[in-house]
């Protein structure tokens, strides 16, 4: 079983040929709404991978909460934890540029009322797997960390949307899965030496007895564990969307963790998963199935 303890958005997506400049305005070509939210796309994505998940997180009392919950229910991920609250359910506005490539702004609304106590309800246990992200409040997130690990739970925390306060209860995770931007900006609050990336990455890993996991887009995935270092080329793809792809690969690598896999071959699991995510429009329409992923993993190398 696999908790996801995150946020749960309606993603109200326009795409543009481009990305407009601060203060400039350009013309969008296309509209749509779909379920969003880190939590819930790394929940559908663990479930699409083949595991039993349930979400823990908020939504308000209002129309958008049945959208945003609509594919996680279909796909049978449990949601009897996931609460209604008197704030809006959470919002992301996403622009999409004719190259894939975006910008998001997230109004958190019930998100933000997800707390230590709702964690406290989630019994985690020996052995269970607990994901996280920084979409709710960092108090719930440090909580959730504390619980997971007094329970003898495996905790894996994505790190973002950056929050430099995170880097206080960063090794309290089993496994922190940064992408190379939020790596970096938390070099230097760690103070972790090294003349790269890698030796920066065995820094952490030495340091904290953790593994650090970087996603670096189109160049793949980098891990350091304090024993090992692995390097995941990407599958190549000529990206559609990037919306969710790394949430894709954060729920195929929980995923792939908890059916026993080793850290290299779940790590090219997720590299896969993420890859396709790029694939079509929108976050959790375009997680791939298990089966899809299977397809591609030979030709992955
Ligand atoms: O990671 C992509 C997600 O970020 C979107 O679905 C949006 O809701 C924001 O939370």
């Amino acid at each position: 079983m696999i908790t996801i303890i995150g946020s749960i958005n309606l993603d109200l997506i326009a795409r543009v040929e481009r990305l407009p400049a601060p203060g400039e305005t350009v013309p969008g070509t296309d509209f749509s709404t779909a379920p969003g939210g880190k939590g819930a796309n790394q929940a559908l994505a663990a479930r699409r991978a083949g595991a039993s998940v349930r979400m823990i997180g908020a939504v308000g009392a209002d129309s958008f909460a049945g959208q945003a919950l609509n594919l996680l229910d279909k796909a049978g991920v449990d949601l009897t934890q996931v609460k209604k609250t008197a704030a809006p359910t959470g919002t992301a506005m996403i622009l999409v540029g004719g190259d894939g490539e975006n910008v998001i702004a997230v109004i958190p609304g019930a998100n933000a009322e997800v707390s230590a106590p709702d964690v406290a309800s989630a019994g985690l246990g020996r052995g269970d797997f607990v994901l996280l992200q920084h979409e709710i409040s960092l108090t719930a997130v440090e909580a959730a960390l504390k619980t997971a690990r007094a329970a003898g739970a495996v905790s894996l925390l994505n790190t973002a949307p950056f929050h430099a306060d995170a880097a206080r209860f960063l090794a309290m995770a089993d496994y922190v899965i940064a992408n190379e931007t939020e790596f970096d900006l938390y070099v230097t609050r760690l103070a972790l030496a090294g003349e790269n990336r890698e030796e920066r990455m065995r820094a952490f890993a030495g340091r904290t007895g953790r593994v650090i996991v970087v996603t670096l887009g189109g160049d793949g995935v980098m891990a350091a564990t304090p024993e090992q270092f692995f390097h995941v080329p990407a599958f190549p793809i000529t990206p559609v969307d990037t919306v969710g792809a790394g949430d894709t690969f954060c729920g195929y690598l929980a995923a792939g963790l908890s059916e026993g896999l080793a850290l290299e071959p779940a790590l090219r699991l997720a590299a896969v998963a993420g890859a396709l995510a790029c694939l079509k429009p929108g976050a959790q329409p375009a997680i791939p199935l298990r089966a899809e992923v299977d397809a591609v993993l030979p030709k992955a190398g």
